[in-house]
């Protein structure tokens, strides 16, 4: 007897092993279906369940018990049962109630994408162009807070913050001190570091890359540059403290900032330390991959292929010139 759970997502069936979240059921198909996900972060334990921008509906329990259920559920904190159903973009129901967490979302969150370093990276921002409207009901102040830098390399700024608490869980899980948590309650919710004591260990960068919106940001990247004006390279290196690999964004031959490589959920691979994050800035310290797998649709993509002007790091490296080679046919086949 095959010990997995048979689910059908929007019509879609796939077998996944018990215990499965709706939302891991749906990343086993890939593609539409997939919920978008603000909070959950499988790479930490415990997250999800706070932004419910992954709601569901379950049109049918499982198959001893087929009642749906009476209210649209968070998938990333749902279990999937035998012979569930689930709707996800096919439910006018959830892209409706999707539209009102979006509204939600941005009540206090600022539209300052032009200004904002992770504008063209940012989960909320293509989550705003795919189910936001075009105007905001709300009457009242937003709240704002000043920046805070976290040590010498971090910036908050919490006027953007969405209070998905991944950061609190990576300084929670990743690294060997608590020393950055969310303070109060509701409207008055923060993200503080009790208060303003640096975050200075080894992994405490990767707060950057697991926040979805520009609420941290990395200091030695602030406004230098608009990240489809970058072109991101795969590279590793030895390092004693960490994988070692990651993605260098470029600038001409310039490495603007070193990040941890991502999945198509914006998830990173691996954290990464302060070290490779920080320090390692010249295209000597890493010895490179080949382009990084955007996806075709993102901004990052645009511009990257030309096999008459290459990007001069693409003409200073054998493996990118014949990645980049590939790539432009494949570009002008499209
Ligand atoms: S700062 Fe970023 S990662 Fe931390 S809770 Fe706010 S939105 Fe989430
Ligand atoms: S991703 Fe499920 S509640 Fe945030």
């Amino acid at each position: 007897m095959s010990d997995k759970i048979k689910v059908t997502i929007d019509g879609i069936p796939v077998e996944v092993a018990p215990g499965t979240t709706i939302l891991n059921a749906a990343r086993q198909i890939g593609g539409d279906i997939v919920p978008p996900a603000m909070c959950y972060y499988s790479k930490l334990e415990g997250s999800g369940g706070k932004c419910r921008t992954c709601l569901v509906k379950v049109s049918k329990g499982s198959e001893k018990d087929p009642r749906p259920m009476p209210k649209l559920i968070a998938s990333c904190r749902t279990t999937v049962m035998d012979g569930m159903e689930v709707q996800n973009i096919t439910s006018p129901e959830v892209l409706e109630a999707r539209k009102g967490v979006v509204e939600m979302l941005l009540i206090n969150h600022p539209l300052d994408c032009p200004v904002c370093d992770q504008a063209g990276e940012c989960h909320l921002q293509d989550l705003a162009f795919d189910h936001g409207s075009q105007a905001t009901r709300y009457e009242f102040d937003r709240r704002t807070f000043d920046k805070i830098d976290i040590g010498d390399k971090i910036q908050l700024h919490m006027t953007r913050c969405i209070l998905c608490y991944r950061c609190v869980f990576v300084a929670d899980q990743i690294t060997n001190t608590r020393l950055h948590g969310i303070l109060n309650r509701g409207d008055h919710s923060e993200i503080s570091t009790y208060i303003s004591k640096a975050v200075d260990n080894d992994f405490s960068g990767n707060v950057i890359d697991v926040c979805p919106v520009g609420a941290l940001t990395d200091k030695t990247f602030r406004f230098k540059n608009r990240v489809w004006f970058t072109k991101p390279v795969e590279a590793h290196c030895e390092c004693d403290k960490c994988s070692g690999k990651v993605t260098l964004w470029y600038k001409g031959d310039e490495v603007l900032r070193v990040t941890g490589r991502k999945d198509t959920y914006g998830e990173v691979a691996d954290f990464i330390c302060n070290t490779c994050r920080f320090d390692k800035k010249a295209t000597s310290d890493w010895v490179i991959e080949g382009p990084t797998k955007v996806a075709r649709t993102s901004v990052i993509n645009s511009n990257h292929y030309d096999t008459l002007q290459p990007l001069p790091v693409i003409k200073k490296n054998l493996v990118l010139m014949a990645a980049n080679k590939v790539e432009f046919e494949k570009a002008v086949k499209h």
